[in-house]
């Protein structure tokens, strides 16, 4: 018997805070969401986040990163072991090899501060800031092996004002981050 009919089983990783953790079990609570977090498996076992899961009752993993080989495939025997259906990375600062992606054969989602294609990669807030951009958003987007560069499923845009620093901007980035990350795993849920 399937013990969660009808929901897609998620694992999260994460790699620190954990605020987008945070926001998509919320979702994952709402009576008729699509999905059940199963477990978050975190590279860093000081991550805050994960007291989020202990919180929510959500089955978590520390896996010392030693090296991504050894990462991988720890993490890999738990996400079979559990039969999960998609993995999402919520703040997770490692990037997954092709072999790991290809292993899991199960699609992977990313949530990134920009709007994708632009700044792949690090330092985002300050590379938008420093281009004199006018706008700044979020994109949460497929996992292939290049860096940042998966489909991208949703995005959500905001103005960047002159009295912005890199900080406030982070800072209104991540609530939109909070908003379109479960939308964007209901949009791709539905379009399977
Ligand atoms: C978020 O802003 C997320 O977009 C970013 O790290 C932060 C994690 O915050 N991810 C990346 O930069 C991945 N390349 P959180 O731990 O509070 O969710």
């Amino acid at each position: 018997m399937e013990k969660y009919p009808g929901k897609k089983k998620i694992a999260i990783f994460i790699s620190g805070r954990g605020s987008n953790l945070k926001s998509l079990i919320k979702s994952s609570k709402r009576k008729n969401s699509l999905f059940k977090i199963i477990l978050v498996i975190s590279n860093n076992l000081d991550a805050p986040g994960l007291k989020y899961a202990t919180k929510s009752k959500i089955k978590k993993f520390g896996i010392r990163y030693k090296s991504r080989s050894y990462f991988e495939s720890q993490s890999i025997k738990i996400l079979k072991r559990y039969k999960i259906d998609l993995l999402c990375l919520a703040g997770f600062m490692k990037i997954l090899s092709g072999s790991f992606i290809k292993k899991f054969s199960k699609p992977i989602l990313n949530i990134h501060p920009s709007l994708l294609p632009k700044y792949k990669g690090l330092n985002t807030h300050l590379r938008a800031i420093k281009n004199k951009d006018k706008f700044a958003g979020a994109s949460v987007h497929k996992v292939n092996q290049r860096l940042d560069s998966g489909k991208i499923i949703l995005q959500k845009k905001i103005k960047i004002l002159k009295k912005d620093n890199i900080k406030s901007l982070k800072r209104k980035v991540l609530v939109i981050e909070h908003e379109i990350y479960p939308k964007a795993i209901v949009k791709f849920l539905t379009n399977l």
